[in-house]
């Protein structure tokens, strides 16, 4: 095929096979947030290019090398955004959201787009689902985001397969001094810097520490610790922070290492990782961003959220065999029609079905056929029964039932009562967890 024609690289069709896993994993997550009282937002997939400079910050891979940006026809320089942050912090600013301390708990599922080497659990258009908090400074609302996402993974049985990394950035005042002396360290072995860290050493210094290169990781081993450098303030949140974890019992790893790779974190960052995806093992992160607004041009504004990455956790998901096996939930019936006036009767019985049992999976058949073609489609489809109308049938108004999985006897029904059999015969409305 032309390449015209093949989906963009990196940016994956999401098949009818595959849905029901995203929709399970969406759901779970919809179900939650619900009983821990968040609220979901739907924002715009484009933003100015502008606001994720900002927000995101100059110096980043993310804004320096892997934003898809354009002019639109008015020439402004447009961007699909590379995550949901700076867009949600866009929104409750342009509609009055967090106004006199509003307390605002949102959520948001979507695509991101970032220009980054496509591989397994790294794509170009990835899908996120996250959650940001405005106006709550304190420890307990970490703990709760955190706490929230552990629960997720109960509830998708990955427990045992995911480990949480905490650190704190301090605040910037910390980390502006923190810089400095972790600039003048490395200033004095620049020549053994690895090239990118070398780059890094003006634009964003912080970042190498978390550097892949073993010759400046065993350089920072003797590296000044921001953990040093942490104000009371920064600190006692941090402690307010881990105290909730072990309330709740939730394990934690401290990771002084742990950046990230957005400028806009403060105080609390976390990363929920794991060694069964090979290279691409955060499949969750997040943190705390208290003076994203201001440089927005809003008042003073906490904000903490995090993200998680829907491929990476679906494909944990299938990886450890933690899909629930009903997720595709079988059609109920499958209408077989014989003759014209068959058919006729059929769609109108069929809708009159529907109005009854509103979640009843009824598949007509289409495009008529022979009884043999009709019966074998009919089988094919994973119906749980056939419901024949032939001009027998019609002359009598009834439909013959015959089971296509089980051995439950074949039997005629009348019209009048169908809808009620149905009831008898069907499993129970919301069986099955696939939709
Ligand atoms: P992030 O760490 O850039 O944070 O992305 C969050 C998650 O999205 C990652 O942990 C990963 O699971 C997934 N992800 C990122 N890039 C890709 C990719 N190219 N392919 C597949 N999955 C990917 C943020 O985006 C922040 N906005 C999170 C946040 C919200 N912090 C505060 N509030």
């Amino acid at each position: 095929m032309s390449k015209s024609l093949q989906a963009i690289r990196g940016m994956n069709d999401i098949l009818p096979e595959q849905t029901p896993a995203w929709r399970y994993l969406e759901r779970t997550f919809a179900t939650l947030l619900d009983g821990y009282g968040y609220h979901e937002i739907r924002l715009p997939i484009m933003e100015f290019t502008e606001l994720f400079a900002r927000g995101i910050g100059e110096g980043t891979d993310v804004v320096d090398k892997e934003m898809y940006t354009f002019l639109d026809r008015n020439e402004e320089s447009l961007t699909l955004r590379p995550e949901g942050t700076a867009g949600c912090v866009r929104a409750v600013l342009e509609h009055g959201m967090t106004g006199g301390g509003q307390v605002q708990k949102l959520w948001y599922a979507g695509p991101m787009f970032r220009y980054e080497k496509p591989q397994k659990g790294r794509y170009r258009q990835f899908h996120q689902i996250g959650v940001e908090v405005f106006n709550l400074p304190g420890p307990d609302i970490d703990a709760e985001l955190i706490v929230l996402t552990a629960r997720l993974w109960q509830r998708l049985g990955l427990t045992d397969a995911v480990t949480l990394q905490l650190n704190s950035l301090g605040s910037s005042a910390d980390r502006g001094r923190y810089r400095e002396a972790l600039v003048a360290y490395l200033q004095e072995r620049f020549e053994q810097l690895d090239e990118d860290s070398q780059r890094r050493l003006t634009t964003n210094p912080l970042r190498i520490l978390d550097s892949k290169n073993a010759q400046t990781q065993a350089l920072l081993q003797d590296a000044p610790t921001l953990a040093d450098y942490l104000d009371d303030e920064s600190r006692a949140h941090f402690d307010g922070l881990k105290a909730r974890l072990d309330a709740a019992g939730i394990r934690y790893q401290i990771n002084p290492k742990l950046v990230r790779g957005l400028d806009y974190y403060g105080r609390t960052v976390f990363e929920w990782v794991t060694d069964k995806l090979g290279a691409q093992g955060t499949v969750c992160a997040g943190g705390r961003y208290d003076g994203l607004i201001t440089q927005f041009g809003g008042k003073p504004t906490p904000g903490v959220g995090f993200a998680m990455g829907v491929e990476r956790l679906v494909l944990l998901l299938e990886t450890l065999a933690c899909l629930p096996g009903d997720l595709q939930r079988p059609a109920d019936l499958y209408l077989c029609a014989f003759g014209e006036a068959a058919e006729l009767a059929g769609l109108k019985l069929a809708e009159q079905l529907r109005d009854a049992r509103p979640d009843l999976r009824l598949l007509v058949n289409a495009g008529a056929g022979s009884f043999k073609s009709q019966f074998k489609k009919a089988d094919k489809s994973g119906a749980l029964w056939a419901m024949i109308l032939g001009e027998d049938e019609l002359a009598a108004q009834q439909v013959a039932l015959k089971p296509l999985r089980g051995d439950a006897p074949q039997e005629k029904v009348d019209f009048a009562a169908l809808a009620a059999r149905l009831d008898e015969i069907l499993p129970p409305a919301g069986f099955g967890r696939g939709n």
